[in-house]
């Protein structure tokens, strides 16, 4: 019997739909530069910078939007963001590469922000370009004091990142303690005292302009207390003759990759009865990602990215402006307003929402299991190439058709996949999980991986059996048309009329 269709289908906004609605393109593009290919629309990641712009605005709060470089490597997109207002929008960038590459797309330093782990390298360009340094450490920080004395390099504005914030949530008079999640970034706020010692011993070499956290979560509240403590550090700061002006709540704003809540729910239920084995499993060797079945009760946590989110991007920024702070009792943007500080956010994933999308070719179908209701589909990638498993994010692929076959593609109705990837390794599964597409793939269709342009489409790609990694296009629309480049091809000029690209 065939197993009854659980959809993850994917949240796909207009400017993606269109593309994705336009099959002859796509297949013509992968018929040119082969299978993985990687699409991009830059016009996107700009207004998506906007929706962020305007968060800021309805809140009346200066201050710029870092896009996390780390979520994707396309130059098109930085290019795309260089070119927007240099006061509204600037980079993060989390090593050496990433600064000469965003320096090269046309940031010029002051828009750039130097965040994560630093070698001497990457600080001293940092330093040497005026970029403001997220500082991760004490001793991050009395190497960039050394570099700058050294190099005669002048004074570099410095975030102090803080982490293992800590609060009273005060209720009732019985306070209970919460730390938040633990992180290996940041100085603990318990260690505090010392950094303030150090920034001022540092002064002649650096100029602390802001406090910066980045929290590893999808929960509101712990954001909203370590914004709070950020605040309330600041005024601690400013006792000690140090001025810093700016808090930096990091990224992590999240993305909806799935549409319909009613899937999700539907899928995670199911998820759980596969575990407890009342259902079969939907995952490949039962595999339970993370939930285990313990004498009849489903134990652990589901390892899972919440693929439906009802807020998520700018919207979460504006909840997290939004709810009251837990000691001074007033929304963040108001204490943020009231202590005259900015704001900066790093957004990575957000930023790069509905930015585009991954495409394969199904290259082999053959049916496997018991009575051959289930099958395997081979694609040209691999794991590496869309890597939705490796974040935990579970959304359906959707299926292009190739033009001459659809007509002779019998309507056999919903069928459930595996889909395999393009190497030699057992483990090579494009997801563990069984995807139902609307009909079995041929030989040929595309499969396309909406949404991927965050962490997914390039963050894990290798060389492995020299398999070729994906090439990057970046799609424009100009007077109606579509057009295409290679990504390292893409400038944001507009093109005079009949001069090629
Ligand atoms: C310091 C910092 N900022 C921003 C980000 C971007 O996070 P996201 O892509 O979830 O917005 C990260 C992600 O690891 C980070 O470590």
């Amino acid at each position: 019997m065939k197993d009854a269709p659980l959809y993850l289908r994917p949240r796909v906004d207009p400017p993606l739909a269109s593309l994705l609605g336009d099959v002859p393109f796509l297949h013509s593009l992968v018929d040119v530069l082969g299978s993985p290919l990687n699409v991009l629309l830059p016009e996107v990641v700009a207004d998506n910078a906007e929706r962020f712009r305007s968060v800021y605005r309805r809140h009346r709060l200066a201050g710029r939007v870092y896009f996390a470089h780390k979520a994707n490597r396309s130059s098109a997109l930085v290019r795309r963001l260089a070119a927007c207002d240099p006061a509204a929008v600037g980079i993060d960038v989390a090593s050496l590469e990433e600064l000469r590459h965003a320096l090269s797309c046309g940031f010029t330093g002051n828009r750039v922000m130097a965040t994560g782990p630093k070698d001497r390298e990457f600080l001293w360009l940092a330093a040497r370009v005026g970029a403001t340094v997220n500082l991760d450490s004490a001793g991050e920080l009395e190497q960039l004091a050394e570099l700058v004395r050294t190099y005669g390099l002048g004074r570099v504005d410095v975030l102090a990142r803080l982490s293992g914030f800590e609060s009273d949530t005060g209720h009732g008079g019985v306070g209970t303690r919460v730390l938040s999640r633990r992180s290996r970034f940041g100085t603990p706020v318990a260690e505090i005292d010392e950094l303030w010692a150090a920034l001022e011993r540092h002064q002649d070499a650096v100029i602390l302009t802001g406090l910066a956290y980045h929290l590893d979560t999808t929960g509101l509240e712990e954001k909203v207390r370590a914004l709070e403590r950020c605040v309330l550090a600041m005024d601690e700061c400013r006792a000690r003759g140090l001025a810093p002006r700016v808090v930096d709540v990091g990224g992590g704003f999240g993305v909806g990759y799935v549409a319909e809540a009613g899937e999700w729910e539907r899928w995670t239920t199911a998820l759980s009865e596969a575990v407890l084995g009342v259902r079969p499993p939907l995952t490949w060797r039962g595999h339970g990602y993370g939930l285990r079945n313990e004498g009849g009760t489903v134990r652990g946590a589901a390892a899972l990215y919440p693929a439906h989110r009802p807020v998520a991007g700018p919207g979460y920024l504006d909840q997290l402006l939004s709810l009251p702070a837990p000691v001074l009792g007033r929304p963040p943007a108001t204490l943020l307003l009231e202590h005259l500080n900015d704001l900066y956010v790093e957004p990575g994933r957000a930023l790069v929402d509905q930015c585009g999308l991954s495409l394969a070719r199904v290259l082999d179908v053959r049916p496997v299991g018991v009575g051959h209701t289930r099958h395997l589909v081979r694609l040209g990638m691999n794991a590496g190439d869309v890597s939705l498993e490796e974040h935990g994010v579970l959304v359906d692929p959707v299926l292009l058709p190739r033009g001459d076959l659809r007509d002779e593609a019998a309507d056999d109705g919903p069928v459930g996949v595996h889909l395999v990837g393009n190497l030699c390794l057992e483990a090579d599964l494009i997801t563990r999980r069984l995807v139902f597409l609307p009909r079995l793939p041929r030989a040929g269709d595309l499969l396309a991986f909406v949404n991927t342009a965050g962490y997914v489409m390039d963050f894990h790609a290798h060389h492995a059996q020299r398999q070729p990694v994906a090439r990057t296009v970046a799609v424009t629309e100009e007077g109606g048309a579509r057009r295409w480049c290679l990504d390292e091809d893409y400038w944001p000029l507009t093109h005079p009329q009949g001069v090629p690209s």
